[in-house]
Parts: structure tokens; C-alpha cells; sequence
């Protein structure tokens, strides 16, 4: 299996403003907080210090409050934004040392943006807006609307094909945007927060459509949100960011279970943890007379889907994993995870964990 990630970001700092490059390495400027080094330097630090790698199939979530750095940071993977410090790859390659050419072939083929308010060209079809990344690659017309054509079905846009923007919803121009980025079948889609101008309703159909082309293609997906909801329902994993920093990284179980600190607990107060959690996390050891007894559940089975179980079965279930009982959850563990009480073990403690 190749684990090369797809990016891997090393100690990443952009920092507007003048002399910004004096920032990064300078112990003093780098200690105060950013209202003092506006004031010191008249620089934002928008991003300081970052590290994180995306792996090849996951989505990667980037979440944060209104200006905590989310679209900069996406901006310097391709280097919409020059970064000030660290590095950047991709698939290995050193993308900060990518001259134009270079550049434009990753922006173009390898890596697809999908924006906020969706980016489309006004006086083009649908048809020709999909197939715009296309003809900037140089590709003929036939061929670039037939490839066009099939990822608007992909996404659910047919009939519609010559229509223009204008006379398309919300949810269709954006849809218009996903297949447009998905046209030049892009190693990694990059959204910079892509259905927050949408309703609930159309959202949550765009949600599915992305864990649909994650779940089908394995696409590598890294997807900005400030919302918490969506960064739950889609991440495989979530970079949380305060002031240009990543406060926590780690699965939705983790960032819920185990927040990092007060900002992060905060941030995740209001989450129903019984529909995070799993029971690999409030499962205990199973004692000899109880291998054999209970319904069965997953080790990755939400809490919630457990205590339907247990409740359902009147006794403690059994997780079962490749045919092998490696825990039991009854009614008390459970509802210890829901309460908040039950603190997920530390790696390394007698848990037991799955053989992986
Ligand atoms: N071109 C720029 N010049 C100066 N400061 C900038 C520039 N672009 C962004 N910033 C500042 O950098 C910080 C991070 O901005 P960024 O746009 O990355 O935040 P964000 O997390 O994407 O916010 P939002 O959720 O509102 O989109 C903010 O303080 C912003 O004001
Ligand atoms: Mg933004």
C-alpha cells in the first residue's frame, strides 16, 4: 500500500503584512498574541506554524471560527497564497519550489478548487462551464463536452445542461462547481467552505453527493467549514483551528471525546456524543462467562446504535470484531460515554483494543 500522504505540511506560517518573512523565525514575534503583533507590526499572522498530512482516500476537515486562517491555509497548498514559512508536498514532491509551469499543472490537473459562491463563468452554459478546467488543459471540444456531460451526470445536473447560472438555484450553481472541479478527475478536491450560502435542505444533499464520491472513488477531499455538524459528518479526520493555529487534530471521536483543551471542549459542548463515540471507546474487558452471551455489535458502532442494542436485548452486548468477542458495553458504560463520564482510555492502557 503506498502511505505517501497526499500533502504534507511542515511548520507552515503565512503572515500578511510588511517585513512579514522576520516573523516566523523570530522567538519574540512569534510569542505574542496576535492583537500584540498587530500592534507591534503591523502583520496578521493568519496561519503559524501549522503541520499536518492528508493521506490518499481521506477527507481532511479544516475547521474554525470566522478568520482563524481555514481559507488561507487551503489557499498556500497550491500556492493561491505564497506561504512565508515551511513546507508544502505533494505525493512527495516539494510544491514551494514548483516554478510556473510546475505550478499551473498542479493547480490544473492535480489539485481542484471548489469556492463559496461557486466561481462560475456567467455567459457560459453549464455544458461549458463544467467543461472550462478542460479547455484551459488544452483538450478539444468534443471530447472536453463528452467528458463534461458525464460527470453532470455524475452529480445530477442532466437536462440541464444548457442552461446557464443565472437560471439554476443555489444548490445547482454549486453542483455546476463540484462537477466542474470533478471534470479534471483531480488527484485531491480542495472546498474552501463550499455550501455554507446554501439552505439546510440542499446542504444536506450536497453533503451526501461528498461523502458519496468519497465513499465510491476514494477521492481525497480536504473541505473547509466553520460549522461543527458538517465537520463531524464528514471528516475523517479534523485539523481545528484558533488564531492561525491547529488546536487539535484527530478523529470526530477523539476531537468530541478527548478535547485538548478548553477552547476545544468548549467548541464541542453541545454535540451529542452518543452519535460520535464508538464502543470501542466505553467497551471493557469481557470476563470468561460472558464470551457467547448478547446481541453483537461493531467496534465501530456509534454509542447511540449500542444502547439500542443492550436496551433491545435486556443485557450487555458483545463488540465482535473479525469474529472475535474484544469487549463488552453494558447500560452503565454507555451511559457514562453520553453523560460525559466516561473518559476514553489513553493509548497504551488495558483496554482492549482490536488486533489492527
Ligand atoms: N490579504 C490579506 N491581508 C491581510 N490580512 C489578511 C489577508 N487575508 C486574510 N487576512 C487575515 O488573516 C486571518 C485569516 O483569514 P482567513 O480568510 O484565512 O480566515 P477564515 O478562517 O477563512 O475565515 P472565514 O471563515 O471568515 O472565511 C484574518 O485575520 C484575516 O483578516
Ligand atoms: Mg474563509
Amino acid at each position: 500500500m503506498d502511505t505517501t500522504p497526499v500533502f504534507s505540511v511542515e511548520g507552515l506560517w503565512k503572515v500578511f503584512g510588511p517585513k512579514a518573512d522576520r516573523v516566523p523565525g523570530d522567538p519574540e514575534l512569534t510569542a505574542l498574541d496576535p492583537a500584540e503583533l498587530r500592534s507591534r507590526t503591523g502583520c496578521t499572522a493568519a496561519v503559524r506554524d501549522v503541520s499536518f498530512d492528508v493521506r490518499k482516500g481521506e477527507v481532511f476537515v479544516v475547521m474554525g471560527l470566522s478568520g482563524s486562517g481555514k481559507s488561507t491555509l487551503v489557499r498556500c497548498l497550491t500556492r493561491l497564497i505564497e506561504p512565508t514559512a515551511g513546507t508544502i508536498a505533494i505525493d512527495g514532491e516539494d510544491v514551494r519550489a514548483m516554478d510556473r509551469s510546475r505550478l499551473r499543472e498542479l493547480r490544473r490537473h492535480r489539485a481542484a478548487m471548489v469556492f463559496q459562491h461557486f466561481g462560475l463563468l456567467p455567459h457560459r452554459t453549464v455544458l461549458d462551464n463544467v467543461a472550462y478546467g478542460l479547455e484551459i488543459q488544452g483538450m478539444g471540444k468534443a471530447e472536453r463536452r463528452e467528458k463534461a456531460a458525464e460527470v453532470i451526470a455524475k452529480v445530477g445536473l442532466e437536462g440541464l445542461e444548457h442552461r446557464r447560472p443565472g437560471q439554476l438555484s443555489g444548490g445547482q450553481q454549486q453542483r455546476v462547481g463540484l462537477a466542474r472541479a470533478l471534470a479534471v478527475d483531480p488527484e485531491v478536491l480542495l472546498f474552501d467552505e463550499p455550501f455554507s450560502a446554501l439552505d439546510p435542505l440542499i446542504r444536506r444533499e450536497m453533503q451526501e453527493e461528498v461523502i458519496r464520491l468519497h465513499r465510491d472513488e476514494g477521492r481525497t477531499m480536504v473541505f473547509i467549514t466553520h460549522d461543527l455538524q458538517e465537520a463531524l459528518k464528514l471528516g475523517d479526520r479534523i485539523a481545528l483551528m484558533r488564531d492561525g493555529r491547529v488546536v487539535q487534530l484527530g478523529t470526530p471521536e477523539e476531537i468530541v471525546g478527548s478535547p485538548a483543551d478548553d477552547y476545544v471542549r468548549d467548541f464541542v459542548r453541545d454535540v451529542p456524543r452518543e452519535q460520535v463515540m464508538t464502543v470501542r471507546t466505553a467497551m471493557r474487558r469481557p470476563s470468561a462467562d460472558q464470551d457467547g452471551n448478547g446481541p453483537a455489535v461493531r467496534p465501530d458502532a456509534t454509542v447511540s446504535e449500542a444502547i439500542e442494542a443492550v436496551a433491545r436485548a435486556g443485557a450487555p452486548a458483545r463488540v465482535v470484531d473479525k469474529g472475535r468477542c474484544v469487549g463488552v458495553v453494558d447500560s452503565d458504560t454507555l451511559l457514562g460515554v453520553v453523560a460525559g463520564t466516561e473518559q476514553p482510555a489513553p493509548p497504551g492502557t488495558e483496554q482492549p483494543k482490536e488486533a489492527v
